[in-house]
């Protein structure tokens, strides 16, 4: 049916934070509401797919027609993502954590002092996903960048593997907010969409999805 028309096929999203432990009461993260992912997803499940929602943790409702599955940390979202493929479409918005500390196991004491970090490096999702043999037919990234938004946006497409770059203007005031402003960084070239609500952006990319995948 024209009104939906991603119908039969599997879209899947991450979104939201990573956190990684310090200790067990402590975590390093990333700065992400969810906001953005959770309306791919909504949007998503609109126009009729099968969703996974891979999210780390925010406190946002599950939007309906949506399967979520919970993470933490990158490496637990790497293998929901891992074990959600086969999907035609992925569309990656996490803020996944570059690195991952050498957690204690037990609870770090503040009387010791402030503890020495080792860090290590994350896997990074959307690359991996880009050279997975199980590859979705459309590969979507989304990047924050403060400066030099296309080329930037245009060199992490090529090198993870993607085929279209959401980036996002963060130089303003985007986190957490409704609104975002996005350009569409795809191999032909960059398309500025504006500043609109994280729910226009969302309508708007899974239209455009729609227009590639779909069957009426
Ligand atoms: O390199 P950067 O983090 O700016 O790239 C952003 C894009 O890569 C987003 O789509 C994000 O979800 C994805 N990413 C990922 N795994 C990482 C880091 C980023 O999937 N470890």
């Amino acid at each position: 049916a024209p009104d939906r028309p991603l119908a039969g096929r599997h879209v899947l999203v991450t979104a939201g934070p990573t956190q990684e432990p310090i200790d067990p009461v402590r975590v390093i993260a990333n700065r992400s509401s969810g906001k953005q992912g959770f309306a791919i997803a909504a949007a998503a499940a609109q126009a009729g797919a099968r969703v996974t929602l891979v999210a780390g943790p925010v406190s946002l409702p599950t939007p309906g027609g949506v399967v979520r599955v919970d993470i933490e940390t990158a490496e637990q979202m790497a293998a929901a993502v891992e074990a959600a493929l086969p999907a035609d479409v992925a569309i990656m918005v996490a803020a996944v954590a570059d690195w991952k500390v050498d957690a204690a196991p037990a609870k770090l004491k503040k009387a010791a002092g402030p503890p020495q970090l080792r860090f290590s490096a994350n896997p990074d999702i959307l690359a991996m996903v880009g050279s997975h043999v199980e590859r979705p037919q459309l590969l979507v990234g989304f990047a924050a960048e403060t400066d030099e938004l296309v080329a930037h946006a245009q060199s992490k497409r090529v090198a993870k593997g993607a085929d279209w770059i959401v980036a996002n203007d963060v130089s303003g005031d985007v986190m957490g907010a409704a609104d975002n402003h996005v350009v569409l960084v795809t191999a032909d070239g960059a398309e500025d969409w504006g500043p609109m609500p994280k729910t226009e952006v969302a309508s708007a990319l899974i239209g455009r999805i729609a227009g590639l995948l779909g069957k009426d």
